[in-house]
């Protein structure tokens, strides 16, 4: 397969089989890669302060590793904040850019101040209840409702992950840069995908991200809230499958 591999970075607080049904779909017609991030799955943090700079070089490691040149890397929430920060400092290693359920700003003082609150909270409590909290906090409500599969799978994948790896990761995301600037700069395909009941990232935060990209496209998943790709999955693989086959 000649193709432009498609590389897959989780949310948080998840894992790489967040991303199952799409590389499923993507590795019908190329190379599809998805990993654990640091701290998360089978990804020890290995002694280090993780940030969104180590997450990103992490990822660009990875692609030396895979021996591959350029990708279109997909980037789910802080899977985006991490794409982002990579594309700012390795421009060439990128042939295209998804964007999911994400955006560009930092945290605010309020967003930093809940985080150190949740870091408390894990450490006290474990990570199923925090599990619990994130879900009802992320998920459409009807999800609950019409697809508790989707919820339990979810579940099972956060309670593959460790208090340690989702503290350093909340702490990661309260210390990252604003990325808004480098959206100007990016200069390949580009394509925005947000849940249209997404209330952590909403589609108005999606949608001026994707006016900042040239020419970038900009989809919002129906009956989906902030794991847009977990919610709807067959609406999701019909938008990312298309773009990527047209566009590579
Ligand atoms: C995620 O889904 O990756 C996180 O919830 C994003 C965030 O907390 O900012």
């Amino acid at each position: 397969m000649s193709a432009v591999p498609v590389v897959f970075i989780h949310g948080f607080p998840l894992s790489k089989h967040s991303w199952d049904a799409q590389s499923a779909a993507v590795s019908v017609t190329r190379r599809a890669v998805a990993y654990d991030l640091r701290g998360f799955g089978q990804s020890p943090i290995g002694g280090v302060r993780v940030s969104m700079d180590v997450f990103a070089d992490d990822l660009i490691a990875l692609l030396d590793r895979e021996k591959i040149e350029r990708a279109v890397v997909c980037g789910l929430s802080m899977g985006g904040y991490i794409a982002l920060n990579a594309i700012g400092r390795y421009p060439k290693r990128f042939a295209g850019l998804i964007l999911c359920d994400t955006k560009s700003q930092a945290d605010s003082a309020e967003a930093k101040a809940k985080r150190a609150a949740t870091i408390l909270t894990v450490k006290k409590e474990g990570v199923g209840p925090f599990a619990d909290a994130f879900l009802t906090g992320v998920l459409r409500p009807e999800t609950f409702k019409e697809h508790p599969a989707i919820v339990e799978a979810a579940k099972r994948i956060i309670m593959g992950n460790t208090s340690e790896g989702i503290c350093a990761a909340l702490q990661a995301m309260a210390e990252r840069a604003d990325t808004t600037e480098v959206l100007s700069k990016i200069s390949v395909p580009s394509l925005v995908m947000v849940g249209e009941n997404d209330t952590l990232t909403p589609p108005a935060a999606a949608e001026s991200m994707a006016a900042a990209i040239r020419g970038a496209q900009l989809e919002i998943i129906p009956k989906a809230g902030h794991l847009s790709n977990l919610e709807n999955p067959v609406e999701f693989n019909r938008r990312l499958t298309g773009w990527v086959q047209t566009n590579f």
